[in-house]
């Protein structure tokens, strides 16, 4: 079999490449490990950034998103039991949209199949060969068991941190661990507020989502050991209703519909390109999850990535695929920074003393009191604008 571009992964990333790839007139195959009941159920990231809704549009793929999906025009930073509202739109202009990153998966999977297109589900033993060359390939397994060539002209890695591409790639990786982990809990429960709160407590960071009008979604840090077996329904409600305290709040419950526990990371790839292999998404990089940026930054990636194989097909020219890695880059480190310094403002680090607790809570007011430092949160929140 033979295409023009491999792509390995269909999450948000390598399903919104073939999409835009196909707009532009070039054919691509999708490579999937999992099954499609699989990837369209798993539950992750739920706030799409501003660049990321407007890319969404563009392509053509957001009429659900804009049907059903929740426009945010602020958020909440609680701390000393009270809410400090970020106006997101008021300082910005801009909003963010709640729509669950499985909805984003289901549209762009059906867009794929409507128009005809392959995607490979539910594939084995995918592993890309001789990128360096201008003839790469990737053999797999597929669903029924026969082994496959696929040759392409370039390899899009979009299987995320724990696919195959990035351990073909001899790039350096800058890491960073953090001492937390989060506990996630999808509910059927009404959303306990219209807007997220991010809360600042003693007894550790805590967040409330939500999905629909009838979802919530809700984090707690844990221990980065902690295992979900330790954590029954009654305990987390516990948890979260003392977490969430505020005056004039009421924390809905109800059944607990999904929980699961993810460590947090940053890992930086670099560079993201080795040959004709390019890494996009978490495949290239991983954020840790406070400010909701790591599926937002796979969609910059491949909107980066397909408008640079535009060029190329079209044109002949390699300027922007040699630019990929180095403009990708820039938006990685700043949302690097960006979740870093969420996640440090918010959590309780293991063994911080008195002064690091002065200095979150400082930080804290002067984010939610200065409308310089307020903006400063809501610009990289809602998305910097792409160009
Ligand atoms: P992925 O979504 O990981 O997609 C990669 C795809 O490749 C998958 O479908 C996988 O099955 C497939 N694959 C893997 N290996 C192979 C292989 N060898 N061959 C073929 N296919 C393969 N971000 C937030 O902003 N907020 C959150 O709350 C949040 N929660 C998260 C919870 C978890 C448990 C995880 C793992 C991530 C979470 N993230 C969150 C991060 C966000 O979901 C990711 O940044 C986003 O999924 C990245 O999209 P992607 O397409 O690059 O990778
Ligand atoms: C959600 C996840 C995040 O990491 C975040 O910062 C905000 C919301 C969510 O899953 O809804």
């Amino acid at each position: 079999m033979r295409t023009r571009v491999g792509i390995i992964g269909a999450g948000p990333a390598g399903l919104t490449l073939a999409h835009l790839l196909r707009l532009h007139g070039i054919d691509s195959v999708v490579l999937e490990a999992r099954s499609r009941e699989y990837v369209e159920r798993r539950v992750r990231a739920g706030v799409l950034e501003h660049p990321t809704v407007e890319l969404l549009r563009e392509a053509g793929v957001a009429e659900r998103l804009d049907r059903e999906g929740m426009p945010h025009h602020g958020l909440s930073l609680r701390f000393d039991g009270a809410d400090h509202r970020i106006a997101l739109t008021d300082l910005t202009g801009k909003s963010i949209t709640v729509y669950g990153q499985q909805e984003v998966v289901k549209d762009l999977i059906a867009a794929r199949l409507d128009a005809g297109e392959p995607i490979a589900f539910e594939v084995s033993d995918v592993r890309p060969h001789d990128v360096e060359t201008d003839r790469p390939y990737i053999t797999y397994v597929d669903a029924d068991g026969t082994r496959r060539r696929l040759d392409c002209e370039v390899i899009a890695g979009c299987d995320g941190s724990h696919g195959v591409s990035h351990t073909v790639a001899p790039s350096a990786t800058h890491a960073h661990d953090y001492p937390f982990a989060w506990l996630g809990v999808l509910a059927k429960a009404p959303p306990s507020h219209s807007e997220l709160i991010y809360t600042h407590h003693e007894r550790g960071f805590a967040l409330h989502s939500m999905r629909t009008p009838e979802i919530t979604r809700l984090y707690l840090q844990v221990p980065p050991e902690e295992r979900i077996e330790n954590w029954s329904d009654e305990r987390i409600w516990d948890e979260l209703g003392r977490r969430l305290t505020a005056d004039g709040f009421t924390l809905t419950t109800g059944p607990i519909l999904e929980k699961g526990i993810t460590t947090m990371r940053s890992v930086v790839t670099e560079p993201m390109r080795h040959g004709r292999l390019f890494l996009a998404g978490d495949a290239a990089h991983i954020v840790p999850p406070t400010g909701a940026k790591g599926m937002n930054l796979a969609i910059h990636d491949v909107s980066v990535l397909a408008e640079a194989l535009a060029r190329y097909f079209g044109e002949g020219r390699t300027d922007l695929l040699d630019a990929y890695s180095d403009t990708c880059l820039r938006r990685v480190w700043r949302a690097q920074h960006f979740s870093w310094w969420m996640t440090s403002m918010l959590h309780q680090a293991p063994g911080a003393d008195d002064f690091q607790r002065r200095l979150q809570l400082s930080q804290l007011r002067y984010t939610a009191t200065s409308t310089a430092a307020a903006t400063s949160l809501a610009e990289n929140y809602v998305g910097l604008p792409y160009k």
